[in-house]
């Protein structure tokens, strides 16, 4: 079968798509697909990328990009066909058709449902949730309205626009201080924590707004959780079949504030990734219990990561990643290895229970 995977976009996890579309590159049975890569521009131009994992490999000093090579991936004109062409300095040819599109896409214009509707116009199969799942998992507002009204546990919130704040900002400050202290304020629309922070004195929340502002203009302000940050990954097929959660893994800090965008990816001390992590029979199935209602709750479909936060005696659900990264040491991979796949077998798996 012929898969095309999209990587890079218009979003502030370009680099870190990009990495995870490095992996994927590479470990992607060959003798089971035909690849077809296709770089997104931060400018949103789709040029037909070499098919070279190692210029994306998750360099810390020098985080992968697609760059626009002057080459143009034209999608099919009708819903009819599924022909890919390309148009180079040696004018145009066809790229064959295509069986699965793979967006390898983070954030917004890509796990937000933006990509996904423009698949469905084209009538081509992809990997993942469908529109509205991936809507609804990159709005960690509607997220959380979502797991609450489920009845899945989420830590108590305010949001916030900029709107709000110029009609009443006395209002809305009296609202984020009913909060207990320490708060994280994040984007509503973003992911790798770029734009989030920790507040741990109300002298900080000006300037931990306008930096989550510089990313969305939708801000949520949450209640920090003194406790573990457990993860697990879920897959469903598309025929409704039920969600299979893997074991859980954990984040280890150690001497940092949170688990920030450098701890995620620029290979700086003080963080671990252990998976399995340590729990009961009884807490991880407590656990698995939890992920697959909040995975169901919004949509149900492909995959996601779910992050929790665990007290010892209570998981809350911090968010879903409907395309988390998943290089091979990405926790959403090392879940699914430490539960008995190894990661070409999580890439076929992907392929495979794509939507059609
Ligand atoms: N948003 C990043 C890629 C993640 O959730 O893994
Ligand atoms: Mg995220």
């Amino acid at each position: 079968a012929a898969v095309a995977v999209l990587f890079g976009g218009r979003s502030s996890e370009h680099s870190i798509s990009s990495a995870t579309a490095g992996g994927v590159l590479r470990a992607i049975d060959r003798e089971r697909y035909r690849v077809i890569p296709i770089g997104i521009t931060r400018e949103g131009a789709y040029v037909l990328e070499d098919d070279e994992p190692d210029k994306f490999s998750l360099d810390p000093a020098h985080l992968p990009e697609v760059v626009d090579n002057g080459t143009r991936v034209i999608w099919p004109d009708s819903a009819a066909s599924r022909e890919l062409r390309v148009r180079d300095a040696d004018g145009e040819r066809s790229l064959g058709e295509v069986d699965v599109v793979f967006p390898i896409l983070h954030g917004r214009f890509g796990e937000d449902g933006t990509i996904q509707g423009f698949l469905e116009l084209l009538d081509l199969p992809y990997v993942g949730a469908g529109l509205l799942m991936s809507a609804i998992g990159m709005d960690k507002h509607t997220t959380k309205s979502v797991l609450k009204a489920a009845g899945v546990p989420v830590v108590p919130w305010v949001t916030v626009t900029r709107r709000d704040l110029a009609r009443d900002r006395d209002l809305w400050l009296r609202r984020i201080r009913a909060l207990d202290l320490p708060l994280f304020v994040k984007p509503a629309r973003a992911g790798s924590s770029v734009g989030v922070s920790k507040v741990s004195d109300l002298g900080e929340l000006d300037a931990a707004l306008e930096t989550a502002f510089a990313e969305d203009g939708t801000v949520l302000v949450e209640q920090a959780v003194v406790g573990r940050e457990i993860e697990c990954g879920v897959l469903a097929a598309r025929d409704g079949g039920l969600p299979r959660v893997s074991v859980a893994g954990e984040i280890v800090l150690d001497g940092r504030e949170f688990y920030d965008f450098e701890a995620k990816y620029l290979d700086v001390p003080g963080v671990a990734l252990t998976c399995p992590a340590d729990l009961g029979d009884g807490e991880l199935a407590e656990m698995q219990r939890i992920a697959a209602r909040a995975f169901e709750a919004i949509g149900g479909e492909g995959l996601a990561r779910v992050d929790f936060f665990y007290t010892g005696t209570e998981f809350f659900v911090n968010e879903l990643n409907t395309m988390p990264g998943f290089t091979p040491i990405s926790m959403f991979p090392k879940c699914w290895i430490a539960s008995g796949m190894t990661y070409p077998e999580l890439i076929t798996e992907l392929i495979e229970i794509a939507r059609a």
